[in-house]
């Protein structure tokens, strides 16, 4: 179960975080903060994005719809086999060293659904949505559709300085071979009670997130921790407040290991305060057939690759298999 008197003791602060303008049109400026912040927490704040707070609002609004809804209608729409869906509380379970139970969270998963004629329609992390009933929740597909697209955007235009402050053309990521067809996932979700790390309970358990980036949304409620140096004992978890108009960004283990290892993946979890907490990350990954190998720019004769080069949709298959890995047991 971990060494649970020692996290009891660690100190808990709230952070403060480097905040990228994406107004900003000197995108050398932006990178510079960008690398900092990147080679610090991993996590950063970016404003100015172009999503408005009224279509924010509105997703939350939804959100909150769907998971009001009985159980029964939930589960008419229990996430498939490709994770798109319903996954109720408990479903994951990210820490299970820590862990007693899964992550008392229940979610809502939206992906990207490819060209539905063209070559990506099949793959597997580019299957079709699963919707709710619109006679239930009128309006809904519509506006986590127009959210789904403005988060793509924000993702995709941030992934333009991240090239800049690793040294690559500005367009690096942005090409039809990698972020074309993303891996995309906007989930909604939804959290419950007190959270006690001394008994193992969590909200969403310490993890790391897979992908190459995530930008997250939240009510407000407080709840996200980092861990900046989790081998650092005690452990010292950092609270991120959520500050109105900005989301939260953080960097994910594929590119930490697209990057050699430069870029952190900064350990996070969520506590419940027994409040209900609504957040809506949303995960960008590259397309199914980018193979992740350290980046050009992030190796050198006396800084070789860490990491064998694996096909992106390989990396991810496995990384959820291991998440959902303590279902098979129950
Ligand atoms: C996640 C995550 C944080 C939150 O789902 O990976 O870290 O505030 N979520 O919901
Ligand atoms: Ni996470």
């Amino acid at each position: 179960m971990g060494n649970r008197t020692e996290e009891e003791v660690s100190i808990i602060k709230v952070s403060s975080l480097t905040c990228i303008d994406l107004d900003n049109s000197d995108l050398h400026q932006s990178a510079v903060l960008l690398k900092q912040a990147c080679l610090d927490s991993g996590f950063f704040y970016v404003i100015n994005h172009g999503i408005s707070e009224e279509l924010k609002d509105e997703a939350f609004e939804q959100s909150k719809k769907f998971f009001a809804l009985p159980l029964e209608e939930k589960m008419k729409v229990l996430r498939n086999e490709k994770y798109r869906g319903y996954a109720p509380f408990h479903d994951s379970l990210l820490d299970p060293k820590n862990q007693v139970r899964g992550d008392y969270k229940e979610g809502f998963t939206i992906g990207f659904e490819g060209g539905k004629d063209g070559p990506h329609g099949d793959k597997p992390f580019h299957s079709p949505n699963i919707w709710p009933n619109s006679d239930v929740l009128p309006g809904w597909r519509e506006t986590m559709e127009k959210y789904y697209q403005e988060a793509l955007r924000v993702c995709k235009s941030i992934a333009r300085i991240m090239a800049l402050a690793l040294d690559l053309d500005v367009d690096y990521f942005n090409t039809p071979e990698m972020l074309g067809n993303p891996i995309a996932d906007m989930v909604l979700f939804h959290y419950e009670g007190k959270s006690d790390p001394s008994k193992g309970i969590y909200a969403c358990g310490a993890h790391s997130d897979f992908g190459m980036m995530s930008l997250l949304a939240t009510d407000g409620v407080m709840g996200l921790q980092i861990c900046k140096n989790k081998d650092v004992k005690p452990q010292k978890w950092e609270y991120i407040p959520s500050i109105k108009g900005a989301y939260i960004v953080n960097l994910g283990d594929l590119l930490e290991r697209w990057s050699n290892g430069y870029f952190k993946s900064t350990l996070h979890r969520v506590l419940g305060n027994g409040q209900d907490r609504y957040s809506i990350p949303f995960f960008l990954k590259p397309s199914h057939d980018c193979i992740i190998e350290c980046l050009p720019t992030c190796q050198s004769e006396n800084n070789l690759p860490k990491y064998p080069a694996i096909k992106c949709s390989t990396y991810i298959s496995q990384r959820y298999k291991a998440a959902h890995a303590h279902l098979k047991q129950t």
